[in-house]
């Protein structure tokens, strides 16, 4: 959230209902209807979520709804499900194979649609593909490609055979795939030749030859021919996509593997306080009903909506509300394969036109990246087909709310504001568009099923407006299993603050009418763009640098990404300073971990603000980076000097 709008959050008082008409028609039709199923499901929370769970197909019901054993939960333990199966052949058995299940525009403006027969037929020929090269039950594959149709069928055909997919983020380095790749020991990796972003083609496929020279164990290369540009194969390792789906003997049946309801499902990386990103573990059962019937109730889903999310697939988000939510509720689910500006800034609003999209769900920062554009381009656009907006990722601050109900929403249409997070596998707090009455910029309360709680450092429970950190008290069925191979990590990161109680990272309050206010991350993780980037990480490449001894990044405000990256850097002995270094050093960081973590600006300085102990005051780094007169209390420092000198060079 931009720092001047903090205030203007706090005096945040406007309140927008529903309509009687939009009402009408959802699931959940007035708060009162809520609270009645909130108070249901959290004095009841197996029976209700059992309730919920027979409306999906099982190969076997489950014995117990919910085991425990101390921080780690199973769902729905001894059931046997699959999840492509209920994204799939659900809807086909019940006759609704002739649905279009996804639409997708290609940046150039072409489309391509599947029918969930349509799809079904090309998933099954891929986990043929899958199983023909060597592929089994619980093994790993990555996956970094750009937003095309065969992505979606990738992970879906995984899910099918029972294979545990890592999605890679295409605009994420060949060091990051290849850090990914190592941690979970994917045999295959599916890529593409390139992928398109603003009309130019990134070379994927090279990324990928990088990142799996270094991993001996990676079998072999699947290749989707997207852009056709020239690419390197490796004899005996790639293989082309439409080759592979087109080799004799590859049919398009092949059975939906029973899997046990707490088999993993897939990993998915991101970003922590410490050390390497974590591979967070999803699986099958608990998962697919939790982004089900999120899906179903926070989106007001009907027969015949067009629903478009614009996140990229190599996030949370896509992965829970393009692909498994969506498809798992039958719906119509829309992806779009290159930048919202391309070739204008009516790029999305064209969309929404063209497809008559009725659920449209972004972020903040493509929210407010637009609204700079100026009135003009969604005003030449009728956006009459919408009726609910979504948004996710980071805080939204309400006068961009306000041009996103008016502008784009046309006062007609509900807003979402969805907070969640990799972790808990789908939305945790959040209106329910029927029946909550919006406050802009408050994601509003809990999904029934989800205790959440305010609490302050010594434990108890923070008062109205306190603010202290957001814990979830009670588990739930999209929560994470574990990080992958590493139970002590998920252990130390979710459960190690306050006992038996998951600590979500963020800063929160609630106000005197109960509504949840996210505040931000309060660990090091930086929000860039809704993106989450872990601090560590950028240091440790920003240090990888040779001409750099230590560095400390810190987030600043920015008016469209929400948070930038500020970085104070240490250089060697008798290293010069100057400018030509200091974008050495930032092109450094976004070759080896991607773009988005690029830092905004760069300050060289002598030292960092470190305790007697040596523990650096990031605090203080904040405050100074944010062009803070007062820095806090500074009487733990070891040389209190250090931060004059750190204000003087500050990088404005
Ligand atoms: C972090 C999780 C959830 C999918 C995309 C991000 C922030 C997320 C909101 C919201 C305020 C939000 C939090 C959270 N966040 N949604 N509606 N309001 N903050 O998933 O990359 O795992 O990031 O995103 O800080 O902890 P993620």
């Amino acid at each position: 959230m931009v720092a001047e709008d903090f205030k203007s959050v706090l005096r945040e008082k406007r309140v927008f209902r529903p309509s009687k008409s939009f009402s009408r028609h959802s699931d959940i039709k007035s708060h009162a209807e809520y609270k009645k199923i909130y108070n249901y499901s959290v004095k009841n929370p197996e029976k209700f979520w059992a309730e919920k769970a027979l409306q999906l197909d099982w190969f076997k019901k489950w014995k117990k709804v919910l085991v425990k054993k101390g921080d780690f939960y199973k769902w729905f333990a001894g059931g046997k499900i699959n999840i492509a199966y209920n994204c799939l052949d659900r809807h086909i058995k019940a006759g609704n194979g002739n649905k279009i299940a996804l639409i997708w525009e290609s940046e150039d403006g072409k489309t391509r649609e599947y029918t969930y027969s349509e799809l079904l037929k090309e998933v099954s020929r891929f986990s043929n593909v899958l199983k023909s090269n060597g592929l089994r039950k619980k093994d790993r594959v990555c996956i970094y490609m750009p937003m095309i149709p065969e992505l979606a069928i990738a992970m879906l055909s995984c899910a099918r055979a029972g294979i545990i997919h890592s999605v890679v983020f295409g605009g994420f380095s060949s060091d990051s795939l290849r850090d990914r790749i190592l941690d979970c020991r994917a045999k295959l990796v599916i890529t593409s030749d390139g992928s398109y972003r603003n009309g130019k083609i990134i070379p994927l496929k090279q990324n990928a030859d990088m990142a799996a020279e270094k991993c001996g164990f990676v079998k072999k290369v699947i290749v989707v021919k997207r852009c056709g540009n020239k690419v390197k194969m490796k004899k005996g390792r790639d293989l082309w996509w439409h080759q592979q789906m087109s080799k004799k003997g590859i049919k398009d049946e092949f059975p939906a593997v029973s899997m046990e309801a707490e088999n993993p499902l897939f990993i998915l990386y991101t970003s922590g306080t410490t050390g390497k990103p974590k591979g967070v573990l999803h699986t099958q059962a608990g998962y697919l009903l939790f982004v089900y019937q999120t899906f179903r109730w926070v989106f007001d889903i009907k027969d015949d909506d067009v629903y478009w999310c614009t996140a990229d697939i190599g996030w949370i988000t896509g992965h829970s509300y393009i692909v498994y939510g969506p498809l798992s509720c039958g719906a119509t689910s829309l992806m779009y394969e290159g930048s919202p500006i391309y070739p204008r800034p009516n790029r999305f609003w064209k969309i929404v036109d063209r497809h008559k999209v009725t659920i449209f769900y972004t972020a903040p920062t493509a929210i407010r990246a637009l609204m700079k554009e100026g009135n003009k381009w969604p005003n030449s656009c009728s956006l009459k087909s919408l009726r609910l907006l979504g948004t996710v990722g980071e805080p939204i601050n309400p006068e961009a709310w306000i041009w996103y109900y008016n502008l784009i929403g046309k006062k007609r249409c509900p807003i979402v504001d969805t907070w969640w997070q990799t972790e808990t596998g789908g939305i945790l707090i959040t209106p329910l568009p029927g029946a909550t009455p919006l406050k802009p910029g408050s994601a509003t309360f809990p999904f029934p099923g989800i205790v959440a709680a305010v609490l302050k450092e010594n434990g108890k429970r923070a008062k109205p407006d306190e603010g202290g950190e957001l814990v979830i008290r009670k588990p739930w069925p999209g929560m994470l299993s574990t990080v992958w191979r590493n139970d002590k990590r998920y252990k130390e990161t979710y459960f190690g603050k306050f006992r038996h109680i998951y600590l979500a990272g963020d800063t929160a309050r609630y106000d005197k009418d109960g509504y949840f206010w996210i505040m931000g991350r309060s660990d090091d993780v930086i929000k860039v763009s809704g993106h989450r980037i872990g601090s560590a990480e950028v240091e440790s490449h920003i240090v990888s640098h040779k001409a750099v001894a230590e560095s400390a990044v810190v987030p600043i405000p920015d008016p469209i990404k929400g948070q930038a990256i500020y970085a104070f850097v240490v250089l060697k002995k008798g290293v010069e300073r100057n400018d030509k270094l200091r974008q050495e050093i930032i092109n450094h960081v976004a070759n080896h971990m991607g773009h988005i973590a690029k830092p905004e600006k760069m300050q060289f300085v002598d030292d960092l603000p470190k305790t007697r102990s040596g523990k650096i005051m990031r605090r203080v780094l904040k405050a100074i980076a944010e062009g803070k007169e007062d820095v806090g209390n500074i009487t733990t420092l070891a040389d209190p000097s250090v931060v004059d000198k750190l204000k003087e060079g500050r990088v404005k």
